[in-house]
């Protein structure tokens, strides 16, 4: 190809890469309903409260704990309130920001974290791109969740099921280097 053509294809390529970005930043998410989530948030997991599963442990950054414990016990799904943290495992968490952040994922932010005894930092966050340590997609799981459920997976909401057994759950919750902590 002449390089006039070379040129031309560069130009093409340009646009579409500029294209995409335009688009992408059309599914981003509303910074006016982003609730401010930070790595201190997050502390030792046997702490926060237990749904009535018995299997993830729930909160709620805005001190509306009572509605985020209703939507997590509820037999029937629910939506979760703005402000839930939702964990199963300490390294990852779910964040619900305010009504209309980001519909693609019911306003839920995926975050992975680190955790040590000197408590947690962020890793990974963000909405359909998350990718935890074991190569899982975070939203490509959880939107096999009925829709009733609001894309919490628990054991029968629709997900395929975790590749581990509710014992080594325990044991991963049990053992949760911030619980450890003098301050935790
Ligand atoms: C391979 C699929 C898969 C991937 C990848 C995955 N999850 Fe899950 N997740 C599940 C399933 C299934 C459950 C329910 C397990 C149970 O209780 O038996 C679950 C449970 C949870 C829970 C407890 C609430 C609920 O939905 O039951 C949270 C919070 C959670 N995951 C967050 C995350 C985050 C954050 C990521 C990415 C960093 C992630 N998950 C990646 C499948 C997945």
């Amino acid at each position: 190809m002449p390089a006039k053509h070379w040129k031309t294809a560069g130009k093409i390529a340009c646009s579409l890469a500029t294209a995409t970005v335009l688009m992408s930043q059309s599914h981003s998410q509303d910074a006016s309903k982003q609730l401010d989530v930070t790595a201190e948030l997050f502390d030792c997991i046997t702490q926060m409260a237990k749904s009535a599963s018995g299997s993830f442990f729930v909160d709620n950054i805005l001190g509306d704990l009572e509605a985020t414990q209703a939507a997590a016990d509820s037999e029937t799904g629910a939506s979760y309130p703005p402000g839930s943290v939702v964990s199963l495992i300490p390294t990852e968490v779910m964040v619900k920001h305010n009504p209309g952040w980001n519909p693609e994922t019911n306003d839920w932010e995926f975050i992975e974290l680190n955790v040590s005894e000197g408590g947690s930092e962020i890793n990974v966050r963000g909405t359909t791109a998350v990718v935890n340590q074991f190569g899982g997609n975070c939203f490509d799981c959880h939107k096999l969740a009925r829709p009733e459920w609001d894309l919490i997976c628990g054991s029968d909401h629709g997900c395929a099921p975790l590749p581990i057994t509710r014992e080594t759950i325990l044991g991963i919750q049990n053992s949760d280097p911030r619980c450890v902590r003098e301050d935790a």
